[in-house]
């Protein structure tokens, strides 16, 4: 409006209303929690409104390899960052694993602090980025998540890097005891009992809470299990530990898992027969869950 008004000087000077409107830079249009225009929100057709996200392939491209059993697929990463956090940004993941979630930071412009229980992957992931990145971009903690002093060593990392919070978090813990991560007793793998595990998976939660800003996210991804002829779903047990811990629930994302898995084979055909041998149905999909800390 103000420019409007000082270009309104003499008849000649007056443009058309339509090319006036084109010379005024429209002011971005942006949620505090992201960079997307909403003024362009047409552009953004690549990133994913829906509650069905497939994949047809594993991104193994810029830094990502399949180099560990367990990891996820860093499209994930790519839709939840540009969807919920802004360049600069500090993500924080409770199960570092082999490391996507930094990986995918770097390339996006943002920086993560990772917590990891097992040393010798710690050691393995930090090859993975130069010493500098390591200082100012990706932070590698080695601990236990769910312990009570975490808190203080995420704090330390988060004051380096010049923030009082982390702007994200992500949790991507072991689905229960389906893959055995470690022998050691602190590890989410190898907990004696399901209860046990949603009991440390809440410990989890709440530092992971703590350590967030208020009104950003956080994303769940987890698949479910079947134990002793019964359907277990961790998914729900976990999401609802995540509404103890303090977060509301955004959304339940339905993610098909045949593009990240290898290829099968003979094996396919063996638990096509277990399935009709047991009543069950072949798990096809996982789920990411988005949370938002009030
Ligand atoms: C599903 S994997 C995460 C994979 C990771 N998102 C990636 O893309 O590489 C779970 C990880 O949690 C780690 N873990 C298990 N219990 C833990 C705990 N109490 N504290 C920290 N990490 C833990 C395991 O060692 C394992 O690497």
């Amino acid at each position: 409006m103000a420019l409007r008004k000082t270009n309104l000087k003499t008849k000649t000077q007056v443009s058309t209303p339509e090319l006036r409107v084109a010379e005024v830079p429209k002011k971005p249009l942006t949620k505090p929690y992201n960079d997307i225009d909403l003024n362009n929100w047409k552009d953004y057709s690549h990133i994913k409104t829906d509650t069905l996200w497939e994949f047809p392939n594993r991104d193994k491209s810029n830094g990502h390899s399949y180099d560990y059993h367990g990891n996820y697929i860093p499209q994930i990463a790519q839709q939840l960052y540009e969807r919920f956090t802004k360049k600069g940004d500090i993500v924080l993941d409770m199960f570092f694993g082999s490391g996507t979630s930094g990986i995918e930071a770097v390339n996006m412009q943002r920086r993560c602090i990772g917590v990891e229980l097992k040393q010798e992957l710690v050691d393995y992931v930090s090859q993975k980025f130069d010493a500098k990145t390591l200082v100012t971009d990706v932070n590698i903690i080695c601990g236990d998540s769910a312990s009570s002093d975490i808190g203080y060593k995420i704090q330390d990392r988060l004051e380096v890097m010049g923030r009082e919070k982390a702007q994200f978090l992500m949790l991507h813990p072991p689905y229960d005891d389906i893959i055995k991560f470690s022998d050691k007793k602190e590890d989410l793998s190898n907990c004696a009992t399901t209860e046990e595990f949603y009991d440390l998976f809440e410990e989890v939660a709440r530092n992971g809470y703590e350590k967030l800003e208020k009104g950003r996210f956080a994303a769940l991804i987890i698949g479910d299990k079947y134990a002793k002829g019964q359907y277990i779903p961790l998914s729900f047990g976990c999401m609802e530990r995540m509404n103890r811990a303090g977060f509301i629930t955004k959304a339940i994302i339905v993610k098909d898992i045949q593009g990240n898995e290898k290829a099968k084979g003979k094996q396919a055909n063996l638990w096509r027969y277990r399935a009709l041998y047991g009543g069950f149905y072949i798990f096809k999909h996982e789920y990411v869950m988005v949370f938002q800390k009030p």
